[in-house]
């Protein structure tokens, strides 16, 4: 017994150090292509400050041991059978290295806008499309409204934040097995999907009847439905601020990175939206940026994003009381943690 106990304790071990290397691995290939980019970028144009995470040893320490505790504690999750293994798999090899020239040249096109500080430099327009949205958040090629600026988003994210992107995305799937007690097959509703990165680790993770993926972005969405398919997912381009939905249809509302791009009103309109939506008892489920005091040492950072990526409402949400502004929607039973450079709350309606 104690020797079958001390296998599976040995194996269990083995396993959590592969999942972290093959995690430190991508974070290794992420963080390379992010110094190959930024070295062609700063060569046209600058920072608001030298970026202090590529001179400052303390805080790259400080984000180094940051990045080592996420990947552990995701290790630990699939270990604990909170997400599947499969999270892991990563995109293809070969798909990853054909945009690695595509990213190039857009990294000059970037550093191009960034240095003249053109934040709508594309021709898109659309009255489905709120104004403050018609932009080029991060510099972006094309804002969210391009199929070629859907086909670079998700290695553009990871490579950003050196492949922790992924890992941090799936904390809020463990903040919300937490907080829930519903074992029947779910109906989700997830906002400002994307191009279904988040999507495909949830959609791994619960067991769902209905998925609904929606964004505003009709580029974005359609390539996260080449990428998840239809079986189980529904895909609608909608607002977040003005739901196309029944009251009381959803057990689960979940949106990642999109607080941080919306005015602060809008941001209130989307939480009473989900409110809404979602059934007694449903969880609203955010992931989003980090924000001021929650890691002070990371302040700076979070101060020069907002300028060096083109994010106009981002420095507002850093300050934003999410908790309470939750509260204020009629949510109740908040909770709210970080992790890294991510910060996540589930509440119950
Ligand atoms: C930073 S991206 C995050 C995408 C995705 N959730 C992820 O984790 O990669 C923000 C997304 O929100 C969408 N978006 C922005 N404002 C929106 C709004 N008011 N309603 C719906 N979608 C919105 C954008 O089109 C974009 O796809």
């Amino acid at each position: 017994m104690a020797l079958e106990s001390g296998y599976y304790r040995t194996m269990q071990s083995l396993k959590k150090k592969s999942i972290i290397a093959l995690n430190l691995s991508k974070t290794i290939v992420y963080s390379f292509e992010y110094k190959m980019l930024f070295t062609l970028s700063s060569i046209f144009s600058s920072f608001v400050k030298p970026p202090k995470l590529e001179t400052d040893k303390k805080l790259i320490k400080h984000l180094e041991l940051g990045v080592m505790e996420l990947h552990a504690q995701d290790a630990q999750n699939i270990i604990d059978g909170i997400y599947p293994q499969g999270v892991l798999i990563p995109k293809s090899p070969l798909k990853h290295l054909k945009n690695i020239p595509l990213l190039l040249i857009d990294s000059l096109k970037i550093s191009r806008r960034r240095k003249l500080n053109l934040k709508k430099d594309f021709d898109f327009n659309s009255p489905e499309v709120p104004d403050y949205l018609l932009r080029n958040y991060h510099f972006q090629t094309d804002g969210y409204f391009s199929e070629h600026s859907a086909n670079l988003y998700e290695q553009q994210v990871e490579i950003l934040f050196s492949g922790t992107a992924a890992p941090m995305r799936r904390m809020l799937i463990k903040l919300i097995k937490e907080n829930s007690n519903n074992n029947k097959p779910l109906k989700i509703l997830e906002l400002g999907a994307g191009v279904g990165t988040a999507t495909i680790d949830f959609s791994k993770s619960f067991d769902f009847e209905k998925y609904i993926v929606s964004d505003v972005s009709d580029a974005y969405l359609e390539k996260a439905k080449k990428r998840l398919g239809t079986l189980g997912f529904e895909y609608v381009r909608s607002q977040a601020e003005e739901l196309p939905f029944q009251d009381n249809e959803f057990d689960l509302v979940i949106s990642v990175y999109l607080f941080h791009e919306l005015p602060r009103s809008i941001r209130g309109k989307v939480l009473s939206e989900a409110h809404r939506v979602l059934k007694p008892g449903g969880l609203i489920a955010i992931c989003d940026s980090l924000q001021k005091d929650d890691d002070v040492a990371l302040n700076e950072v979070l101060e020069n994003f907002a300028i060096d990526y083109h994010e106009p409402f981002y420095k507002d949400y850093t300050l934003w009381n999410a908790s309470l502004a939750l509260e204020n929607s009629a949510f109740k039973k908040v909770t709210s943690r970080s992790h890294l450079l991510s910060k996540f709350w589930v509440a119950e309606k």
